[in-house]
């Protein structure tokens, strides 16, 4: 038997109520906020994410889908939806549209990561961009949005951690103070660490490792080394929080593991999910566009993952399934009088079924309990005759006879009103 693969999930047809109800909040609270929705591809050359995401992360050092195409082009599958995104919004001159642009996509990402619950290497986002705007409201607007949107679905034991990485500019300066420290610490921080040291320090702060942890619980912090200007729009967005009365706690560690981020960066995070406790996450990142060749336009944009959303969705949010016929003709008669019966139920708006094998009633009636349908339709030889069908209601086994002239629209005003 081929199975699938490892950390590649099937969503099966009793997940799929729990599934739409994400997807349709995610498109309408996007919406609210005056986010269209852009549809990007699956897969894209491998140097937009090299270039957008950082040659030196864990995503593209071990994490992408990387395969060389026909003519020999190194092709990658997309493991965010940021770096698509702004090549779309360069590619067809979006910024000429008036701004800011703001989008918003559902979809599929690869990362060959280690399996465990709610991490994936097939998983799925709901991310939102918003370019041509560096106003600290914004940042707001943005996280606004995020937490309202987890805010819909009931989601327990949610936390925002904001942090901000200062402006590009004084990225150098921190890193050589973070450096010295890191330094005096070398012999206490993990392998992986020491090497992040050279290529990448912020990362050290990031690290889960406890002795990792340890060691940097007293790393110089970001905030003391960033310019007046970047620290006060990172007050901005703070106030711009309060007055809507969006709850945050101030996490100087968070750094997040790409490196287009600039300025206010944040995570949300839960504690019900173990280890892999970010529900969903992002930032700014005002110098994107312009490294992958665009024009200077200041962004910002989050992605939240939809298996994770799934994990935590209580199960009373789900809608029931809406109430599902089951039509059963047997006899010859029956079978051919149900038969356009069910066409023009269908065509009514009634959700029904039936089951060809079937040939008596109570093999009929044990179908439609195991298919959980509402109600059925009885049409055996004698009903036809008569040109009435019994309606079955079956949880409360109560049955009554309508004829066939008024079926439709009697059938259809009882279960379309429920
Ligand atoms: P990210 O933090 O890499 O950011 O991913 C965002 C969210 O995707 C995470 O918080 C998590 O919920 C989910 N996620 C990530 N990896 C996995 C996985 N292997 N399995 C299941 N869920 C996962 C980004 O992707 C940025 N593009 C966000 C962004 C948009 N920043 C600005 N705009």
């Amino acid at each position: 038997m081929i199975k699938g693969i490892k950390g590649v999930k099937d969503i099966l047809p009793d997940q799929i109520d729990r599934w739409l109800l994400i997807e349709n909040s995610a498109r309408r609270y996007a919406r609210l906020y005056g986010f269209r929705e852009i549809r990007l591809p699956i897969f894209e050359v491998t140097d937009l994410f090299a270039r957008s995401i950082g040659a030196t992360t864990d995503i593209v050092e071990k994490e992408m889908y990387t395969f060389a195409d026909r003519d020999g082009t190194s092709l990658t599958l997309r493991p965010e939806g940021t770096a698509g995104a702004v090549r779309s919004y360069i590619e067809h001159n979006l910024g000429a549209s008036p701004l800011p642009q703001k989008l918003f996509y559902l979809g599929p990402m690869f990362r060959h990561e280690r399996p465990q619950a709610g991490r994936l290497r097939q998983f799925h986002q709901f991310g939102v961009e918003l370019l041509g705007v560096a106003a600290p409201e914004a940042d707001a607007e943005v996280l606004s949005l995020l937490w309202r949107f987890f805010h819909a679905l009931s989601l327990p034991g949610l936390t925002l951690e904001l942090n901000t990485l200062g402006e590009t500019e004084d990225r150098p300066r921190y890193k050589k103070v973070l450096r010295d420290f890191l330094e005096t610490k070398k012999s206490a921080i993990c392998a992986n660490c020491q090497r992040r040291l050279e290529t990448n320090p912020l990362r050290v702060l990031d690290c889960k490792v406890p002795g990792c942890r340890e060691a940097t619980a007293d790393a110089p912090s970001i905030i003391d080394h960033i310019s007046p200007r970047a620290r006060e729009h990172f007050e901005e967005v703070k106030a711009g929080l309060s007055a809507v009365n969006i709850p945050f706690s101030l996490n100087p560690r968070l750094v997040r593991g790409l490196d287009y981020y600039t300025s206010t960066t944040f995570e949300v995070t839960c504690t019900h999910l173990g280890a892999q406790n970010a529900v969903g996450a992002g930032g700014r990142y005002d110098g994107l566009v312009e490294v992958l060749g665009g024009g200077p336009t200041p962004a910002i944009g989050f992605a939240v993952g939809l298996e994770r959303i799934a994990l935590l969705l209580p199960g009373d949010l789900v809608p029931q399934p809406s109430p599902s016929l089951y039509v059963a003709g047997f006899g010859r008669d029956g079978t051919r009088a149900a038969y356009p019966l069910l066409d023009s139920l269908r065509q009514a708006g009634v959700e029904a079924t039936c089951d060809y094998r079937s040939t008596t009633l109570k093999a009929h009636l044990r179908q439609a309990d195991r298919l959980h349908c509402s109600h059925t339709l009885i049409i055996g030889d004698d009903e036809a005759t008569k040109g009435m069908a019994i309606l079955r209601n079956m949880v409360s086994k109560v049955q009554e006879e309508i004829p066939f002239s008024s079926l439709v629209n009697d059938v259809a005003a009882r279960l379309l009103k429920v």
